[in-house]
Formats: C-alpha cells, sequence, structure tokens
C-alpha cells in the first residue's frame, strides 16, 4: 500500500497551518516512491508524524534522517557536545553506543536501552534556564516553553535540515497550564511534555512589509561556541531568548574560538519544495545583525530586542502546534522551517524516553 498523507485537522480558533499524519509508512524498508512522497510532504507539512513506530531500530532512524541529507553524518552539534561539560546541551543528551548520530533523551532512570546502562535522563526544566521560574507549589501544574530554537551547533556546523524523534515511553494522564509570564495574560493548556512547534513561514508571512524588508536583507551572526556562551545567562519567561545582564562569557572563558567557525547566515531560509520564505533565528545564540548597507548592530540588548519584536507575535498561543506524545509516535520535522521547544515538568517517578536524530547539513542554509 502506497504511503498516504493525512494533513491534521484544523480548528476553527487555530492559526497553526501545518502538521500531517503518514500512514502505511515502514520506516524500516522505504523504497524510493514512498520516500519521495514522504520528502516532499515534510517540505509542504513541515512536522509529519507517523503512529506505532516503536520498532524502529536506531540504525533505521539515522538512515531516513541521513536519507534527506545523504552527504551528512555526523549528529547535529558534532561529536562533542554530549562530553562537553560546559555546555548548557550536555545534561540532556545520551548518546547511543552503535548509532552514535542518534541520542537518547527524557526522563528518570532507565536500567538498559541499546546498549547502555543505568542512564538517569533528565527532561530540561525551566528554572534551570530561566531568570524567574514558576513557584514549587505551581510547578506540577503549570509550566513554561523551556527554549524555543533550531536545532544546530551555530558554530561550524551547518544547521541540520531535518530532526526524528522516536517516542518509546511517555508518561500518562496530565495535562498542564503553560505560561507566558511575559504581561501578556497568554496561556495555552498542553499535554504533559509537549513539544511545541511555530512555523517560521507563518513567522515571516506575518511581519510589516517594512519588517520583511528588514530580514530579508539582514544576516544574523552568532555567538561563538553558543551553547557555552549563554551557558550562564538566564532566559525570558517565554522561552524566546535572554536578558542582557552581562553573563556571557567572555572571549577568555571560552574555548579558543576559529574566526572560521563563526556562523553569519541570513534571517530568512527558503523552504527548498515549496520555495517559501520562513524567519528562521536561534534567539538565545544571537550576537549581531549585519544590515544591508554593511554596518553592524553589536548592541546585544539592541540586538535581542529587535529578534525578539520579530519573533513574538508568531509564538503566541493560537500559532502553536504542541504534540500530544503517544508511545510509538515517530515524528519528522524540517528543522530549516520551524522552532521548537521543549515544554513541561514530570513528577520524579515520571519516566520519559525518546530518541532524537539530526545531522549537521552538507551545505548551509
Ligand atoms: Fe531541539
Amino acid at each position: 500500500m502506497p504511503v498516504e498523507i493525512q494533513p491534521f485537522p484544523r480548528t476553527p480558533d487555530s492559526n497553526v497551518t501545518f502538521g500531517a499524519e503518514v500512514r502505511h509508512a515502514d520506516i524500516e524498508h522505504l523504497d524510493e516512491k514512498d520516500f519521495e512522497a514522504i520528502h516532499d510532504a515534510l517540505y509542504k507539512h513541515q512536522v509529519l508524524l507517523f503512529r506505532g513506530q516503536k520498532h524502529v531500530s536506531p540504525e533505521a532512524q539515522y538512515q531516513l534522517t541521513k536519507r534527506f541529507d545523504p552527504a551528512s553524518d555526523t549528529y547535529g552539534h558534532g561529536k562533542d557536545v554530549p562530553n562537553a561539560k560546559n555546555s548548557i546541551l550536555h545534561p540532556d543528551l545520551k548518546t547511543i553506543p552503535s548509532v552514535p548520530q542518534v541520542q537518547v533523551i527524557g526522563h528518570g532512570f532507565v536500567k538498559e536501552l541499546e546498549g547502555l546502562h543505568n542512564i538517569q535522563l533528565r527532561h530540561p526544566h525551566h528554572r534551570t534556564f530561566h531568570r524567574d521560574a514558576i513557584p514549587a507549589e505551581k510547578d506540577l501544574d503549570c509550566t513554561r516553553f523551556y527554549r524555543w530554537h533550531i536545532d544546530a551547533a551555530l558554530y561550524g556546523r551547518h544547521p541540520p535540515k531535518v530532526t526524528t524523534l522516536l517516542a518509546i515511553s511517555v508518561p500518562k494522564g496530565r495535562r498542564q497550564t503553560l505560561l507566558y509570564d511575559d504581561g501578556s495574560g497568554d496561556t495555552l493548556d498542553v499535554p504533559l511534555g509537549t513539544t511545541a512547534f511555530v512555523s517560521g513561514e507563518t513567522m515571516y508571512e506575518r511581519l510589516s512589509d517594512e519588517e520583511k524588508h528588514f530580514v530579508n536583507t539582514s544576516r544574523i551572526e552568532y555567538a561563538p561556541h553558543p551553547y557555552i556562551w549563554m551557558s550562564e545567562c538566564r532566559s525570558f519567561p517565554t522561552g524566546l531568548g535572554l536578558y542582557t545582564e552581562g553573563r556571557e562569557l567572555s572571549e577568555e572563558q571560552l574555548p579558543p574560538i576559529d574566526q572560521d567557525m563563526i556562523q553569519v547566515l541570513p534571517m530568512v531560509w527558503k523552504n527548498p519544495v515549496t520555495g517559501k520564505p520562513a524567519l528562521q533565528i536561534h534567539p538565545s545564540a544571537i550576537r549581531k545583525i549585519h544590515k544591508a548597507d554593511g554596518t553592524v548592530i553589536d548592541d546585544l540588548k539592541t540586538v535581542r530586542d529587535i529578534v525578539y519584536k520579530l519573533q513574538r507575535p508568531a509564538i503566541s498561543p493560537s500559532y502553536v502546534y504542541a504534540h500530544d506524545w503517544q508511545e510509538g509516535d515517530f515524528v519528522l520535522f524540517h528543522n530549516r522551517g520551524l522552532l521548537h521547544s521543549v515544554v513541561g515538568a514530570f513528577a520524579d517517578d515520571e519516566v520519559r524516553i525518546f530518541r532524537q536524530c539530526n545531522l549537521a547539513a552538507s551545505v548551509s542554509v
């Protein structure tokens, strides 16, 4: 049976225009025709959901991820990040020994999984990254977006084209109220441990003409070693970027910097199949804005204020797709056309196990 693509049902109060379910796909044995259908659907719908895929091996997950960029081979953050103790990404990742491009993420203690033994997973909690956390007594009922991002090293490696996520164990039952806590009064009812997605294409479309001109002609310079650089910084309550408090690590505190590895990327990335432009900026890693006239905005607070104003409207509740994870869900998403965020706070006895794979791309954006 050929694969079937079913767009997610739309609800009248939602501005989410992306996402589709793929049926009848055998991820372990995809023929060329099925892969082509999935490839085109991915770029058209941005998020693809395959249900009932718990059996998919790490190797098959890696091979499907790689098929979107056959010349890619290394995990998106490189081989060292899971071992780099001073990177804020380090505690979140456990590498599968036989397929090092695939990481285990989640929450709780796992005795054995794919050659890993006695691992303690930790779902990132907003209190470790946000300046002002939700009070402890409300922590199981309420939550935040942890950190809006693109999966990308943003230093020396090109942003991955796609990311795959497989839900192996998912704690059941609870929902949480996501608080924006930015004075807007915005809230969102979310399933426990959801992954939240917003479309960079929608983020672009809803800009004014003047803003579109600005983003079309400006480029973002990312900080060197961004995840170490920002390791002492504290996030806004929306998870959409950082307060400017002078907490960024200085050049002397960072590993040696190779100027050739610093990334200066367009703000707008083009969908390779539909041609649609997407506003794609990793708000926590930004350092400078290079304008069309050759001038550079290097005041960090100004840079952050500009980007926040461009991005914030498109993370409003009606634009967010919060995936309700079921065990066996395999999600493939277009990393160069979306922003996403971890959400939620688990209790100590709630065990969540996911596998994640993305690959540093063979070409820049
Ligand atoms: Fe991610």
